[in-house]
């Protein structure tokens, strides 16, 4: 069955004009774009939305770099979507990420990894949710 997951480009890789690459890969690597928006974080709206990091000692660097300056969110659709993207993007730290990811080409440190993307199904509903209401 198709489904969805949820992504933004972050800060670092918006600054350095990567959108255009990094959604180019999203594309390349099967996943149809369904929400696509640019948009500014303030530094509540990126606390919420990293809620779940709360207790984790890079939250406030988090918050910080992830309000820093304009990122895009989109969700996107394909069969096994979360699964799949995570495999595309690669792992959190970029010296771990694999050849041919995301992560790989754009990810500057293990904070400015110049993607993310959703870990469940449920959180994927959640985060698009966040972003583009519920639809
Ligand atoms: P993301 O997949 O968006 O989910 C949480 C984010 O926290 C992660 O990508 C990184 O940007 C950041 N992050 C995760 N682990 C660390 C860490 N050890 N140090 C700094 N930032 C981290």
């Amino acid at each position: 069955a198709t489904n969805r997951t949820f992504t933004m480009i972050k800060p670092d890789a918006v600054q350095e004009n990567h959108i255009g690459g990094i959604l180019h890969m999203m594309e390349e690597g099967g996943f149809r774009i369904v929400e696509l928006q640019k948009l500014l974080l303030t530094p509540e709206r990126a606390g919420q939305f990293y809620a779940v990091h709360a207790e984790r000692p890079f939250y406030n660097d988090l918050v910080k770099y992830m309000s820093s300056g304009p990122i895009v969110a989109a969700v996107l659709e394909k069969d096994n979507a979360v699964a799949d993207f995570r495999t595309l993007i690669g792992a959190t730290n970029p010296a771990q990420a694999a050849e041919g990811t995301i992560r790989k080409k754009y990810a500057k440190s293990i904070e400015a990894n110049a993607v993310h993307g959703s870990d469940s199904d449920e959180n994927a509903q959640i985060e698009a949710d966040f972003f583009f209401g519920s639809k």
